[in-house]
């Protein structure tokens, strides 16, 4: 799941216009990407980069196997992702109570009955949903977060049978046993649910993580191209796992992506002129596996 034009853009410094923002989906969809995080419908005063949500999806290009999946944190939120033709509605629960009151001033139960009023209304309009449980791995004013807590959440939100649950390490402090034992947990808290990982590289551990989530069974991850991304409501959260880093580990470990990373680094060169500043990964730097021929 590319998620550069929402988690990647919504804290950037950079004002992109829809237009550029639809350019960059175009790009995306060229290279490969079959699921992109394309828009997010929450309150443009909390995130004013955010705003345009409806044109950029007006814009972006359709195609049969492209999905375009949107954020909704409350109702309001998910109409308009309805009324904007998404395939895929994204909801979010905080892990921690300070948190989730910073990002959507609701308690964690109150983050959790919405979702649920949210996932009845997407999967009434025939949409897929999802919901990411956030800072599962520690919390930008709470600190260590319990395994327990998490799992805890997990369990309510699989009785709402998403299509997907999300593991979210939001502040990028996670490592390797602690992403393992989450994601085991969460298998035996949502049996039959997909899992998705979603890791920041705030400490360099985001591609260990991957790792390790990949050997613990999970195969669908968000990440950023180019490694753009943060969260307004956590300090000092950096950006996703950059989309090539992981491509690069994906292919080399003998995982089909589907997606074309000279394509991929061609357009993180393409962003950078954008966002009129360089990004973190390292791939787009190196490029793929040196080919001397
Ligand atoms: N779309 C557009 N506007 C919305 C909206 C939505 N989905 N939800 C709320 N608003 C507007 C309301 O119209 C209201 O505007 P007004 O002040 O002009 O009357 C204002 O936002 C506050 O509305 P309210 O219902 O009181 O919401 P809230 O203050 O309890 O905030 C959220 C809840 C979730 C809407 C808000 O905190 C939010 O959008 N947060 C964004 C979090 C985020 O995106 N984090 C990063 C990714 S996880
Ligand atoms: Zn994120």
């Amino acid at each position: 799941m590319e998620v550069a034009p929402r988690d990647g853009l919504q804290a950037d410094p950079a004002d992109l216009s829809a237009g550029q923002k639809v350019e960059f989906i175009e790009r995306l969809v060229a290279a490969g990407h079959t699921r992109i995080e394309a828009a997010s419908f929450v309150s443009p005063k909390a995130v004013p980069k955010m705003a345009d949500g409806e044109a950029v999806m007006a814009a972006a290009p359709r195609m049969a196997g492209v999905s375009y999946s949107a954020l909704a944190l409350n109702q309001r939120g998910v109409e308009r992702a309805v009324d904007a033709g998404v395939d895929e509605v994204c909801g979010v629960v905080v892990a921690t109570e300070t948190f989730s009151q910073a990002n959507q001033r609701a308690s964690v139960a109150e983050s959790v009955q919405r979702w649920r009023s949210i996932s009845e209304t997407a999967v009434a309009a025939g949409l897929k949903t999802a919901v990411t449980v956030s800072a599962v791995c520690g919390c930008p004013y709470e600190g260590r977060v319990a395994i327990e807590t998490v799992l805890d959440i997990v369990g309510q939100l699989a009785e709402t049978q998403p299509d997907e649950l999300v593991l979210a390490d939001t502040i990028g402090v996670g490592v390797p046993p602690q992403v393992v034992a989450l994601f085991e947990g969460a298998g035996e808290r949502a049996p039959g649910i997909a899992l998705r990982g979603h890791f920041h590289n705030t400490r360099n551990t985001a591609l260990a993580n991957i790792a390790a989530a990949i050997g613990a069974g999970v195969r669908v991850f968000d990440s950023s191209l180019g490694g753009v991304g943060g969260c307004p409501f956590a300090p000092q959260a950096t950006g996703n796992v950059a989309t090539e880093d992981v491509v690069y580990l994906a292919h080399e470990m003998g995982y089909d992506t589907g997606l074309d990373l000279d394509a991929l680094i061609a357009t993180t060169a393409w962003l950078e002129t954008q966002l009129g500043h360089g990004v973190p990964s390292l791939v787009a730097k190196a490029g793929g596996f040196p080919d001397p021929r």
